[in-house]
């Protein structure tokens, strides 16, 4: 079996905190960075690579996501990089860099100023034993760091596995609200049948039961929100890995709840609420909160 190639030194101390710092400084300089290409070129006409009915893929998807790229590959040659625009290095690798270059492209194609660059670092979690079933066992990922940068709001919140989430480097935490009545929910919604029918009673028995229902169109602003007491609960259903890895350790890191489940096409299920409302919202949100 071919060697695992290795983080450089700085990475391989023992505790997080020390551990990933490094790594997260990393992250947030290659987010500045495409953050800075999004506010230039917000306001300007894009070119769109491809249009389907609900989605769009610019030119500068790609672009912001090279310049990433570029940076976190060239500190961590040995990392893999797994994109929305495509990844890149070795498989095998023991760390991955999980990179949504722009997050709500629909809403940044039509001028609207939310939308956010999306950077977690994983690491591979040896399974102890095979899962039932299968001969070969799965891999699996934790997220040890999670960058996530609004452009245009001046935002980034930043996280490193067993220490508090930050908000421009302010402690970030989850709201205490645990009525309800009182909660602001954020829902996403994707473009198949399935997803609709699977959600769309959840719109409909709680918007009377809760202060207000939002639907934004950024997933990762979606989380670092339930993150900083903004949102009290988020679930969408049919996300890409890239969407909601950073996100999530945020919210977690922030004191808050999260589930994920990967659904038989490899999107995933989320739910991320402030912890005090998950009860509460079992009943009405989909799996797997119910689960
Ligand atoms: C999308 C956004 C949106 C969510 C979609 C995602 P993208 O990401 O996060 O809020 O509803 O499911 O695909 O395509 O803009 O990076």
């Amino acid at each position: 079996m071919a060697a695992r190639p290795q983080f450089p030194w700085r990475l391989q101390t023992t505790k997080y905190k020390t551990n990933w710092t490094a790594a997260l400084e990393v992250a947030v300089t290659a987010a500045r960075a495409a953050g800075r290409v999004m506010r230039q070129e917000l306001a300007r006409p894009k070119r769109v690579d491809l249009a389907t009915q609900h989605d769009i893929k610019l030119a500068l998807d790609v672009q912001c996501q090279q310049l990433i790229q570029h940076r976190l590959l060239q500190a961590y040659p040995a990392s893999r990089f797994f994109g929305e625009e495509g990844s890149v290095g070795d498989a095998e690798a023991d760390w991955r860099w999980v990179v949504d270059p722009i997050d709500g492209t629909v809403n940044f194609t039509y001028g609207i100023p939310h939308a956010c660059v999306s950077i977690a670092l994983q690491e591979r979690r040896v399974p102890r034993r095979k899962p039932r079933g299968r001969r070969e066992a799965v891999d699996k990922y934790e997220t040890v760091v999670g960058v996530v940068h609004d452009p245009f709001a001046d935002e980034l919140w930043t996280a490193i596995r067993g220490a508090r989430a930050r908000l421009n480097g302010r402690p970030a935490r989850v709201s205490q609200r645990a009525r309800l009545e009182e909660a602001m929910v954020s829902l996403g919604f994707g473009k198949r049948d399935a997803v609709l029918q699977h959600l769309l009673p959840a719109f409909r028995e709680l918007t009377p039961r809760v202060r207000k229902l939002r639907i934004m169109g950024s997933a990762a602003l979606a989380l670092t929100y339930v993150a900083t007491g903004r949102f009290d609960a988020y679930a969408e259903v049919g996300l890409g890995l890239w969407d909601f890895a950073a996100g999530a350790l945020i919210v977690e890191c922030a004191g808050g709840e999260v589930r994920t489940r990967e659904l038989p096409d490899g999107l995933h299920e989320v739910v991320a609420t402030n912890g005090r409302l998950s009860r509460p919202l079992r009943r009405f949100l989909p799996d797997p909160l119910s689960a």
